[in-house]
């Protein structure tokens, strides 16, 4: 008979790793409600042309598609951002700005799986859409700051890069670059880092054969932190929507600083984004030292909107994937042992004949929204407790006759071993209070 595997690419969730997952999100919902965002969610899949329009060419080469029997075709979502501005547009007028919307439902990439790259995962997506300004820049790039905060994360394991495609495009006007080759560049650019030092040059070398601009895409190429912006201003030389750009960069990094989060960000002229619809600032989180790789990425997007029928109006947001988070912290050992165990009660008959007891006990437990589970099998109290250690139970609640007759049960902290007789009632009123030893 054919053995079925869960296809290339995706996982199965078994409890263990479900805990996880759900450790993961909880953590991402946490962060995304106390910076004031509210969840939305969309389709799995929406019309091809959506993502063959928006998304660029990376993203399209990886779609998973399929016809219809009308013969409509469709792709099964590969990244929030289009169904996000489809949705805001429609909406456009009613919803009170800022919009601040974050969701983090599952992906589809058709890529080639490797470390921290499936072709399922889940990934959270936080957006601000109808403020220019860049203090929703700076709101936004404090959210992932902040996630990493919650996790654990200190500024000496991972760091934020941000820079502007709009500053980058105005050097690269200045330098001479016509408009239509801004697109090859910000692919070579953003490249930078996967490429050996051979290897950017030569693909420079393809781009142009005019040595200062060359001279210019290598600069750009390695300008980074204050010294690397302040060089970038030079290059600029005074020409106008550029410094504007290099304002509203300087103002974001400032605002971050304001926010006390300084410390994980850093300029980086080298991060433009593989997404086509990225027209301002952008930014990518990595991680430092031995877990060089790309976390999270996003940017400002400005027209998008109207790109997909709705009115114009800029957003700007992030998404991150839920495998390189889980790959990042197993790396660092972040993960918390407690993951996946519960708070149940294991209710215990030590004589068969009160089984009633227990189910009885059990049902009032569960009454008072505490979770609690007992053997289904009448077996010796060595077993029971057993299962109940496997099923990870965090105390064991033992009926015995004696104790039925005082309407009080015997517990036992499985963590500690600490045990107790108490009254029913107390148990009842507060199932986990501290349990001190009964001489
Ligand atoms: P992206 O850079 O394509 O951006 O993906 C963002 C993050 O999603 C990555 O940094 C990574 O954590 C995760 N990710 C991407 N592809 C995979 C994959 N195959 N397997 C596992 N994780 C993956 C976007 O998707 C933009 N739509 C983000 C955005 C939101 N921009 C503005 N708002």
């Amino acid at each position: 008979m054919a053995k079925f595997q869960a296809p290339k690419g995706t996982r199965d969730f078994y409890p263990d790793q479900m805990a996880v997952r759900t450790w993961i999100t909880d953590c991402w919902r946490r962060v995304s409600v106390r910076n004031g965002f509210v969840e939305y969610d969309g389709p799995t899949f929406e019309q091809l042309d959506l993502y063959r329009v928006k998304s660029g060419d990376e993203i399209v080469s990886q779609l998973f598609h399929f016809v219809d029997r009308g013969g409509r075709e469709f792709a099964l979502r590969p990244e929030m951002t289009p169904t996000l501005a489809r949705m805001v547009g429609a909406r456009a007028q009613g919803l009170p700005k800022p919009i601040k919307w974050f969701c983090m439902p599952p992906m589809f990439r058709a890529e080639r799986p490797q470390r921290g790259r499936l072709r399922e995962f889940i990934q959270w997506n936080v957006d601000i859409l109808g403020e220019n300004d860049v203090i929703a820049d700076a709101d936004c790039m404090f959210v992932i700051i902040d996630m990493f905060r919650e996790l654990g994360l200190s500024p000496g394991q991972v760091e934020l890069k941000i820079n502007s495609r709009a500053l980058v495009a105005s050097v690269l006007t200045i330098a001479g670059f016509p408009e239509d080759q801004l697109d090859p560049v910000y692919a070579v650019l953003d490249k930078r880092d996967k490429l050996p030092g051979d290897a950017f040059a030569e693909a420079i070398a393809e781009l142009t054969p005019d040595k200062r601009q060359q001279e210019t895409l290598v600069a750009l190429g390695s300008a980074r932190g204050p010294q690397g912006l302040e060089s970038v201003r030079k290059l600029i030389n005074g020409n106008e929507p550029g410094l504007a750009h290099h304002q509203d960069l300087a103002r974001a990094l400032d605002l971050l600083a304001a926010m006390g989060v300084g410390e994980y960000c850093v300029f980086d002229m080298g991060v433009v984004r593989g997404l086509a619809y990225y027209t301002g600032i952008v930014f990518e989180a990595f991680g430092k030292g031995s877990l060089q790789r790309a976390i999270c990425g996003g940017g400002r997007y400005d027209k998008l909107l109207a790109g997909v029928g709705g009115p114009p109006m800029s957003g700007v947001g992030f998404g991150v994937g839920d495998v390189v988070i889980q790959d990042v912290l197993t790396e660092l050992s972040l993960l918390p042992a407690s993951i996946g165990q519960t708070d149940a009660l294991f209710v215990i008959d030590v004589d068969p004949k009160l089984f009633e007891r227990v189910l009885s006990l059990t049902s009032e437990l569960r009454g008072r929204g505490v979770a609690a589970v007992y053997s289904y099998k009448r077996q010796s109290l060595v077993k029971q407790l057993k299962q109940a250690s496997t099923r990870g139970a965090a105390r064991a609640v033992f009926v015995d006759r004696e104790t039925a007759d005082r309407d009080v049960v015997g517990v036992k902290d499985l963590g500690t071993g600490a045990q107790a007789s108490i009254p029913v009632r107390a148990l009842l009123e507060d199932p986990y209070q501290a349990i001190e030893e009964s001489a």
